[in-house]
């Protein structure tokens, strides 16, 4: 099996190529998003300024790596595009994107009885 492949979990005579280039693409985004935590850590911890700078630059350049990948991912991931759209770049509460106004869990009104349908 291919260095690229070592991450499948099926056969990958059965997935076909674009369920393999999507698994590409998702194991580069996390290797991106690894590589940017590892990063921050480093640079929040240094104490020489030059190299927090270096580190720093480097951290933010692998989060472009990734936006780039996740808007390959997107673009061949209708239902991910669907959630992405549904839940990006929204204000208000992420679980309940749309309604800005409210939030059910802060407020309390997600109650047992409101999933019920109890009127009390
Ligand atoms: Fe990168």
């Amino acid at each position: 099996m291919a260095a690229s492949s070592a991450t499948l979990h099926e056969d990958p005579a059965l997935l076909g190529p674009g369920a393999i280039d999507r698994h590409r693409a998702t194991v580069s985004i996390m290797e991106e998003l690894e590589a940017a935590d590892w990063y921050d850590q480093r640079a929040l911890a240094t104490e020489d300024p030059e190299l927090q700078a270096i580190l720093t630059y480097n951290r933010d350049e692998e989060k472009e790596h990734a936006a780039m990948l996740l808007e390959w991912l997107r673009r061949h991931d209708g239902a991910l595009s669907n959630h992405l759209k549904t839940y990006l770049f929204k204000d208000g509460p992420i679980h309940a994107p749309g309604s800005a106004k409210s939030d059910p869990v802060a407020d309390g009104s997600l109650a047992i009885g409101s999933l019920r349908g109890d009127a009390s």
